[in-house]
């Protein structure tokens, strides 16, 4: 299992020492980026995100909650081991998307909201790298997980077999110590977490206590 600590929880004001502090502990920052159309809520774009990647060690997953992912993706300044992640919902062509996040070198992700259809993803399992399921209404942190996520990833986890996808499945939205293992056994392979590990009063022994549940 690889963990992605969500930003989304942290103090904006300085990202990028709350990113340190935690560093060693986690596999992948995950930044939500959202554009105030696609979801309800505004956080960052390129230019925060390009000088934060400089410096950090570990690689960034993007989860780009947007409308236009095909104008935004090439802005940002990623690596081969990032992920741009657009949603199959946005108003962008899915495979001009994919073509152009796969032209910045970066792996290609792609989510989508916890009421779309798993079956959706069909037609694209084969040209991504990484499909990210959302276990929450996308737009904000700390929420309620969906009833259904469990079930939603061993129907992806099936469908990627079925196919001989080598896409990585990540969950996002809601995880904790509580449900970690669940997820992780429905298929889960990379885990992001965000308000479990911010609002807690010792975040690194909160970080040791989810690997821990699994
Ligand atoms: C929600 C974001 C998530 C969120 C996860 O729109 O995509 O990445 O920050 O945070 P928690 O773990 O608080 O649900
Ligand atoms: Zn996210």
């Amino acid at each position: 299992m690889k963990l992605a600590l969500s930003l989304l929880s942290a103090d904006f004001g300085k990202l990028r020492a709350e990113a340190i502090e935690v560093e060693s502990q986690v596999d992948y920052f995950h930044i939500d980026v959202m554009d105030g159309h696609f979801v309800p809520n505004l956080t960052i774009g390129p230019p925060v995100v390009n000088s934060l990647r400089r410096g950090l060690s570990r690689p960034l997953d993007i989860h780009l909650m947007i409308d236009h992912p095909v104008t935004y993706a090439p802005q940002f300044d990623v690596y081969a081991d990032d992920f741009i992640i657009f949603h199959i919902e946005a108003q962008d062509d899915p495979d001009k998307v994919i073509d152009i996040i796969a032209a910045t070198g970066a792996g290609v992700g792609i989510s989508l909201r916890p009421a779309t259809p798993i079956s959706t993803l069909r037609p694209y399992l084969n040209q991504v790298d990484l499909v990210l399921v959302m276990t929450v209404e996308p737009g904000f942190g700390n929420q309620q997980i969906v009833d259904n996520a469990t079930e939603r990833i061993a129907e992806l986890s099936s469908l990627i077999s079925k196919d001989s996808s080598n896409a990585v499945i990540a969950v996002d939205g809601g995880v904790n110590k509580n449900n970690i293992n669940s997820l992780v056994r429905a298929g889960a392979e990379m885990i992001v977490v965000g308000s479990a590990i911010f609002s807690a009063p010792n975040r690194r022994a909160a970080i040791e206590e989810l690997i821990a549940a699994v």
